[in-house]
């Protein structure tokens, strides 16, 4: 193990999620109780990006999905919506170089065919040259909504039923996962929420069926090395059941 990490930190990365997933919320607040514009906010949570991500990797998580553009984020103001956009693409090309540095695989999901054709060909770019990184998979979630990929997969399936290629019978959980933008990725077993709100705001519905939740009323802009270990540090006290009355081993390899 690394011995530059504090013992905090050390402690985190002895037993890591393997999958975290974050809904980062709270720019706008961050950036209106300090008179900036939410723009500058947004900035600000990209930064808070880069270390995230970087820690994580260092600290042993395997995947990391980030809720950054939801299907609902469009009713937002065009300016910011703009703003959005432009950032996704100088992010990636300012962070290509340091995720490769570091063995990141990036990867998206959400109907990215529905995001300005810059910022599709920013993503397809850095996903295609990161594809053989070992490292940390980032999945960053754009115009993405729990409710849509789960419409999508279940119209996939109707296809093939159609086609006769599938019977009714055949369909279950596996399968569903396997139709999901997901398919191939385990489940999340931490979900963080930055900002304090109690909320799941239609991210990854399926597939935090078994997550253990962690909740801080730190917003995004803030939430930085510290806060993510103390995160992992929490879930390490949760028994997880999965459903039975003692922790089940078999179902936690699944996980
Ligand atoms: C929520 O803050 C945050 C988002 C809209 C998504 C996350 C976006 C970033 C971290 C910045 C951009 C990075 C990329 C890669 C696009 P909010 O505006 O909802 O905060 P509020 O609830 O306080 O208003």
């Amino acid at each position: 193990m690394d011995s530059t990490l504090t013992p905090d930190e050390r402690r985190a990365a002895s037993h890591p999620p393997r999958h975290v997933a974050i809904i980062m919320d709270g720019n706008g607040r961050w950036a209106a109780e300090r008179g900036f514009s939410r723009i500058r906010g947004h900035r600000a949570g990209a930064e808070s990006i880069r270390e995230i991500v970087r820690s994580a990797g260092e600290l042993g998580v395997r995947y990391l999905t980030l809720y950054a553009f939801s299907v609902d984020n469009w009713k937002r103001p065009t300016r910011e919506v703009s703003a959005l956009m432009r950032l996704l693409a100088t992010f990636l090309s300012r962070e290509e170089a340091g995720l490769q540095k570091n063995g990141v695989r990036l990867r998206a999901i959400g109907r990215i065919d529905g995001l300005p054709r810059e910022a599709r060909a920013a993503l397809g770019g850095v996903i295609a040259r990161t594809a053989g990184n070992t490292g940390l998979t980032l999945i960053l979630a754009l115009n993405y909504g729990g409710r849509s990929e789960i419409t999508d997969a279940v119209r996939a399936l109707c296809l093939k039923s159609a086609r006769g290629e599938l019977r009714a019978e055949d369909v279950d959980e596996e399968m569903i996962s396997a139709h999901l933008n997901t398919a191939g990725i385990p489940d999340p077993d931490l979900l963080i929420r930055t900002s304090g709100e109690m909320r799941l705001s239609n991210f990854l519905l399926w597939q935090i069926s078994y997550a253990e939740l962690y909740v801080t009323p730190v917003y995004w802009p803030e939430f930085r090395r510290a806060e993510f270990v103390q995160a992992l540090l929490d879930y390490q006290t949760r028994e997880r059941r999965f459903g039975c009355s003692s922790a089940n081993p078999a179902r936690q390899g699944r996980q």
